[in-house]
């Protein structure tokens, strides 16, 4: 193997955002994009001797190419070793299992999560270190830096590898004696083998036999496979309780987020009257998101975070309780209730699954979520859906118990902690920009200010002050907090390729039981009208309703 040096010219645009570089198929296409990226980022590695690289995407368009150049750039810069998920294909959290399990360098994630794929959509690209969860800032920052003034990268003379044979291909290294290896693994069996570990399969099993119906739908997306793996061949299900689970470049045309609004064939069938199943769950593009859904029932992401915690103890991984739980800042405060009744700690994050690393490392927390569909353990160190989904099942298999009643209960003993999330997709930047600075010009005159039944108590640019490591991230999103303990927060979105996207997220807890079947909506209707108000959102971007309401 020869390594060849390449001249390159820098782009400015390389800044990983909430989750890795994301950006359009057609700016990742520009000659030596991904190649400065890739070279940037292996130069703050400082690659080892011996070292292995774990690869692998959800299967949208670009992505086996982008492996081919990887697997190339890869073999130049020092490591030995290279796993591949069979076809180019492992879930974000199947990646970081398999970056733990064989104790490897680290792993490359392409993939842009739950954003349109296809050759019009987008595509990403994320490092994820060794403990298998995604680089901190201090790494993404310096390879943003180095992106910035890259002349030359660094790539091998290779032939395309088969990527989709299970086996190993060897390549004699550019050093003499040295060997540069392609082992292609399977994406499934290692992943289904560790849920197998921590759930009570036995009970899924009997309750998926005794007439429960259930329906996952994979979007057309990359859980496909494992769905298939672990409900039926494992679990038992009947096959029509999968939907969409052949992995396609593009999704099937759609958008492979699983809310209320994306993953609209499910939810027609989640809130089909006295037809409803009894179980219904989503995952994105990259099978690290779920959506938990009842016989016409809807659990909200920070809700189903809250009863996880609670009925820990009944799943065989957490039977003996777990250590401490996060949540991220906009995600609502209804985990902190069941970690106070626990008595273990509960830490607030910024938005992002790159804070939890830290804590889960420290053996402070075992549990995290997010209010934007993600929940995970320290079994692997990213979110999770399919791990979710499993949870939810356990769950409902040892109470015996309607997803709907088991959140009513939980209601009944914690309160409830109303919650919603307005997106504005696609806004010109200068206008998202001109609300944000608008909102932060009232920061002094916003406090003590009454708005109909809610007065301001605060209001802060949140600022996360990491525990273990010291480092400190600042600009998180805005709170404005009242005094009855409700809040908006406001914030852009660090993943979106498009204009911008401002978050609009909504709490207010409600303790009376007699008002705990209302719609969210319908109960915090006059915070939305506050949220308007201060931020004067209609008049600065012409948008009168929002994107996404989850
Ligand atoms: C969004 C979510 C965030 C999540 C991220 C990656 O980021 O809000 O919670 O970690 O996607 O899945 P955002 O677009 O808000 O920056
Ligand atoms: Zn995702």
């Amino acid at each position: 193997m020869k390594i060849i040096v390449t001249p390159s010219q820098p782009y400015s645009d390389q800044k990983p955002g909430t989750s890795g570089l994301r950006k359009k198929v057609k700016i990742f296409q520009q000659e030596h994009y991904l190649e400065n990226f890739v070279q940037s980022l292996f130069d703050t590695l400082v690659v080892p001797n011996d070292a292995v690289l774990v690869v692998g995407g959800d299967g949208r368009y670009h992505n086996r190419q982008a492996i081919q150049t990887i697997i190339s750039m890869a073999a130049a810069n020092g490591f030995t070793r290279v796993l591949i998920g069979q076809g180019g294909i492992l879930s974000t959290p199947a990646a970081s299992h398999v970056i733990r399990k064989y104790k490897t360098f680290g792993g490359m994630v392409l993939s842009a999560s739950h954003n349109q794929g296809g050759i019009h959509g987008d595509f990403g690209i994320k490092y994820n270190i060794g403990n298998g969860g995604p680089a901190p800032e201090k790494i993404t920052d310096e390879v943003f830096a180095k992106s910035k003034v890259i002349a030359e990268y660094k790539i091998s003379d290779l032939p395309l590898v088969d990527i989709d044979t299970i086996g190993e291909t060897q390549f004699a290294g550019a050093v003499s004696d040295q060997t540069f290896t392609v082992q292609v693994i399977d994406a499934v069996q290692d992943y289904a083998d560790l849920m197998q570990s921590l759930f009570d399969f036995k009970a899924i099993r009997q309750l998926l036999a005794s007439g429960f119906e259930m329906k996952f739908d994979a979007m057309h997306a990359v859980t496909g496979p494992y769905a298939k793996e672990i409900f039926v061949n494992r679990l038992g299900a009947s096959t029509d309780s999968l939907m969409n689970c052949e992995p396609s470049e593009d999704f099937g045309g759609g958008h492979p987020d699983p809310n209320l609004t994306y993953a609209e064939e499910l939810v027609k069938i989640m809130f089909a009257g006295e037809n409803a199943l009894d179980f219904g769950a989503a995952s994105d593009g990259d099978g690290d998101r779920n959506m938990i859904l009842g016989q016409n029932f809807f659990v909200t992401p920070s809700d189903s975070l809250a009863v996880l915690a609670a009925n820990a103890t009944l799943v065989p991984a957490y039977k003996n309780g777990i250590a401490g739980v996060a949540r991220s800042m906009p995600t609502s405060g209804a985990v902190d209730r069941v970690a106070a009744k626990l008595n273990i700690p509960s830490f607030e994050t910024p938005t992002g699954w790159k804070f939890f690393g830290n804590l889960m490392d420290a053996g402070q927390v075992t549990l995290c979520g997010e209010e934007s569909f993600g929940t995970s353990s320290s079994h692997v160190r990213e979110k999770d859906g399919l791990w979710a989904v499993l949870f939810w099942l356990n769950v409902i298999a040892v109470k015996q118990m309607s997803v709907e009643a088991i959140l009513k209960a939980h209601w009944l003993e914690y309160g409830r902690n109303v919650y919603s999330r307005h997106d504005y997709e696609a806004i010109p930047t200068e206008a998202a920009n001109s609300v944000i600075a608008h909102i932060k010009s009232q920061f002094s005159s916003l406090p003590g200010q009454v708005f109909g039944s809610y007065t301001v108590k605060l209001c802060d640019d949140f600022s996360y002050h990491d525990p273990i490591d010291g480092s400190v991230s600042n600009n998180q999103g805005i709170r404005v907090l009242f005094t009855d303990g409700s809040r908006i927060v406001f914030r852009l979105s660090g993943t979106g390729t498009e204009g911008a996207t401002l978050r609009i997220y909504l709490e207010a807890y409600e303790p009376d039981s007699a008002k705990h079947h209302l719609d969210a909506q319908v109960a915090l209707a006059e915070m939305i009208r506050i949220a308007l108000q201060i931020s004067q959102l209609v008049e600065k971007t012409g948008r009168v309703a929002p994107t996404v309401i989850t």
